[in-house]
């Protein structure tokens, strides 16, 4: 089944890891995708290979986004997206005590307020439509409020996602509009801390790969029953 057939995505993130992963399931399923990536056109360039030897159309573009006016350059290159998929996320690591004011500045930036900004963008186009769905990506066990001994901007940032999705359903649920979050649990990507990928292994836990985060995000995205949840894919495991 091509269940988004004429349906255009938008992967924020969407030339690597996790992003990549779930613009090719999306591909399978008929959707014409656009993937953003940060500043690697090999990755780039390999998965719009990928992407097109699904058979669906296909494009992408480099945008290191750091700013609002990143975001407003980004969405004027692109059709309006009636998919959006917010996948690039960055982590750092580091007690509370020694996160400087960029730190935090970056990391909420990224975390919350460009899924906000980009909500905020493609919105009133979906309402028009009557028809969107969003995806957001949390932190590992972000599903709910707890504390955190060496990420706490970053899993601030990312616990807040939940606000957001279900800001979204109390606007938009009646107008055929769905957002979601899933929180990963610790995943192999090219992009993950190797230290953390040799932690879990040695505590008997391997890591997810990209592949079984996407699974989940595309069911997650079929399935308009579901909707302002906060899923997490991480067996279940609170670190
Ligand atoms: N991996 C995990 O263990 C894990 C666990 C829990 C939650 N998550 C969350 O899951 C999501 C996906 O994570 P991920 O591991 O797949 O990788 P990620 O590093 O969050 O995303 C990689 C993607 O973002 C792009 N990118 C890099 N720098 C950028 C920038 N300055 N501006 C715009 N795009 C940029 C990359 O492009 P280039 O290839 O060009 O750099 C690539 O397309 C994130 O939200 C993350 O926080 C991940």
């Amino acid at each position: 089944m091509k269940d988004f057939c004429g349906r255009h995505a938008l992967i924020i993130g969407g030339t690597g890891g996790i992003g990549k992963a779930l613009a090719y399931e999306l591909a399978q399923k008929g959707a014409a995708i656009t993937v953003q990536g940060g500043s690697s056109q090999a990755h780039l360039d390999t998965t719009l290979k990928l992407l097109r030897a699904a058979g669906v159309q296909a494009q992408g573009f480099l945008c290191r986004l750091r700013s609002d006016s990143s975001v407003e350059q980004m969405l004027g290159r692109t059709a309006h997206p009636d998919i959006l998929v917010c996948a690039w996320g960055p982590f750092k690591r580091g007690a509370l005590e020694t996160m400087s004011a960029c730190d935090w500045h970056d990391l909420v930036w990224a975390n919350l307020s460009l899924p906000g900004t980009l909500i905020s963008a493609v919105l009133p186009e979906m309402l028009k439509r009557r028809w969107g769905r969003i995806l957001l990506f949390g932190g590992t066990n972000t599903d709910t409020i707890r504390g955190f001994t060496t990420s706490a901007a970053y899993s601030a940032a990312k616990t807040a996602l939940s606000v957001l999705a279900k800001s979204v359903v109390k606007q938009s649920a009646k107008a055929g509009i769905r957002c979601n979050v899933i929180c990963p649990g610790l995943t192999d990507t090219e992009y993950t801390d190797a230290d953390a990928v040799q932690y879990n292994h040695s505590q008997g836990v391997p890591p997810l790969s990209p592949e079984d985060i996407a699974r989940v995000a595309l069911t997650v995205l079929e399935n308009p029953h579901i909707n302002g949840t906060v899923i997490p894919v991480d067996h279940g495991l609170v670190l």
